[in-house]
């Protein structure tokens, strides 16, 4: 297969599709962002990277950092996790509250935003206090991504916090159902510091690596994860991974991947390689519209799925 060739006729039939959308304007540091980016790298097993466009441009990688605590957790509190959040699609928007109140504060799956604030939740009370815990957080991402130079933006982090009416409300909800055992403040706040992690494309690609080799880093032969649990983090990145749009996602590209409203989208070819895309505007599900429209062109491309 001729990856190369592959982004090139991607880099060029992409551009009907960078003009459409909206950059995600909710958080005000991030409508600050240039719209026309774009950016795909492929990482393979032998840690040659492939990319096309800005693929150097570090961005927010916002609910993509969801895929690194809900590991993260997973690792620490295995199947007791479950109690706590659930592994179902919720069909809903990623920021809705109106489920998690029928749903008595248990949210649907950790790639929500409440079901990421719960995650949050565990990890601070396994690591204490809020630095703490965003440093854990960063030294997985740092050493999954074989980088120890990334770092968050407080800039967005800070103006997050500023808009966060939403999280603030689905993380009061849960705290009075009983499901969340921190201070809602330092728990939200630690949300955003992890939302606020900047990455570029190629960092990404490479810090996906491990999901797509059953949780060992086929690079640096270090395992992260268990075979088990790698499979537990895929599986929801396919059923969970674009919220009410997980469907359409596994309907057209047929991987495991999770988006961000930065613009980001990571995905993962079982056994063979990990890519991401870069371009911030946004379709009407908060997913970037010319990185799916780029991964599903390379699926088509390439012939690969999981199906
Ligand atoms: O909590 C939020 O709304 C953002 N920090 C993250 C949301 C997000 O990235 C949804 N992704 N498509």
């Amino acid at each position: 297969m001729d990856i190369e060739k592959i982004l090139q006729e991607i880099q060029e039939e992409i551009k009907p599709f960078m003009s459409q959308g909206k950059v995600a304007d909710y958080i005000p540091a991030l409508a600050k962002v240039d719209p026309d980016q774009f950016a795909m790298s492929v990482t393979l097993f032998d840690g040659t990277t492939h990319s096309i466009g800005c693929s150097d441009t570090k961005f927010s990688i916002q609910s993509i950092s969801k895929v690194f605590t809900f590991t993260k957790s997973l690792n620490i509190y295995s199947k007791e996790l479950y109690k706590r959040v659930g592994k179902e699609p919720s069909g809903n928007p990623f920021n809705s509250l109106v489920q998690l109140e029928y749903e008595r504060g248990i949210p649907r799956n950790p790639f929500i935003n409440a079901g990421a604030i719960v995650i949050t939740d565990t990890l601070l009370s396994h690591y204490k206090n809020v630095n703490d815990t965003f440093e854990k957080v960063m030294d997985f991402i740092k050493a999954v991504a074989g980088d120890r130079a990334i770092t968050h933006d407080q800039e967005v982090c800070d103006s997050e916090y500023a808009h966060g009416y939403r999280n603030l409300a689905l993380a009061n909800l849960m705290k009075s159902f009983g499901n969340l055992d921190n201070d809602v403040e330092d728990v939200v706040k630690t949300y955003f510091k992890h939302c606020s992690v900047t990455m570029s494309t190629k960092e990404l690609s490479r810090a996906m690596l491990f999901l797509a080799n059953h949780g060992t880093d086929p690079i640096s032969n270090h395992r992260f994860i268990t075979d088990n649990q790698a499979k537990r983090v895929n599986a929801m990145m396919l059923t969970c991974g674009h919220y009410d749009a997980s469907g359409e996602f596994a309907f057209h590209v047929g991987l495991p991947g999770k988006s961000g409203v930065g613009g980001g989208i990571v995905a993962v070819v079982p056994k063979q390689m990990s890519i991401a895309v870069f371009s911030p505007r946004l379709n009407s599900w908060g997913n970037s519209l010319a990185g799916t429209q780029a991964l599903e062109l390379f699926s088509q491309k390439s012939g690969l799925s999981v199906f």
